[in-house]
């Protein structure tokens, strides 16, 4: 599904982030990526959604090489890999209906589609009930509920959460990893990128250390095999 093969970013400050990467992630698959600040895992979530590009190396996704993806190809590419920020990035003069359905109108969404989709994605996050609530109304946690809800009005194959419970105390950042967890027993592959071990120990799925730029470990507790 992904792989990513010698990818090096350096950035124009001279910055090295990644160094030679090599990663599989299979279809399906629950890969936490781990490491502490500064280490590039940001980095390696801005390449999968072609944020930035690689100055070395491949990115292929369901075996596309968006390593020198056309720019016009970009919102096609974002359609198939929902992302989750730590920063929620919700618009706050809307209400969580409305942040959702507004997904859909920039994709060119008809009005009686978005009156379906949107419903659906509120329940998978257990949030029909805050519909008209504005975001300032929320907690942090159903902000960030409210944040993969509208990842998912796609049905994007990948989502990928960079340090999605951030922000949030450690229940509420518990209750989003549940969420992620239900997301990925539909089928949908996750990426949770995290410096805070202690939230995936528990999981008992993949974990990708990265350390300077680097694979340091990559360990599998979970059903699927290296
Ligand atoms: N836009 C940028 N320009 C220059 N350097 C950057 C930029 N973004 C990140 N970096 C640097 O690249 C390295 C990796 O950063 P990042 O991927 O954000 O790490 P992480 O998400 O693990 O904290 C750091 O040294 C950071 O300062
Ligand atoms: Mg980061």
């Amino acid at each position: 599904m992904i792989k990513i093969t010698g990818v090096t970013k350096i950035y124009p400050t001279g910055t090295p982030a990644l160094r030679h990467l090599n990663l599989h992630i299979g279809a399906g698959e629950f890969v936490s990526i781990v490491g502490q600040s500064g280490t590039g895992k940001t980095t390696l979530v801005k390449m999968l959604i072609a944020e930035e590009r690689p100055n070395k190396g491949t990115i292929e996704i369901g075996g596309w090489d968006i390593s020198n993806i056309d720019p016009n190809d970009v919102p096609y590419l974002r359609r198939q890999i929902g992302v989750v920020f730590q920063d929620f990035k919700l618009l706050p003069k809307r209400t969580v209906y409305e942040n959702i359905a507004f997904a859909l109108e920039v994709a060119g969404e008809q009005r009686h589609r978005i009156h379906q989709v949107v419903p659906q994605v509120l329940e998978i996050v257990n949030l029909a009930h805050k519909a008209d609530s504005y975001p300032f109304q929320l907690s942090g946690g159903e902000q960030q509920r409210t944040a993969i809800a509208r990842s998912l009005v796609h049905r994007p194959k990948i989502i990928v959460a960079d340090e999605p419970t951030g922000n949030l105390d450690s229940i509420n950042a518990a209750e989003i990893v549940d969420i992620l967890k239900k997301i990925n027993e539909f089928g949908t592959t996750i990426i949770l990128v995290t410096h805070n071990r202690e939230i995936v120990n528990h999981l008992r799925r993949r974990v990708i250390t990265l350390h300077g730029g680097e694979i340091v470990n990559d360990e599998n507790e979970g059903k699927y095999k290296l």
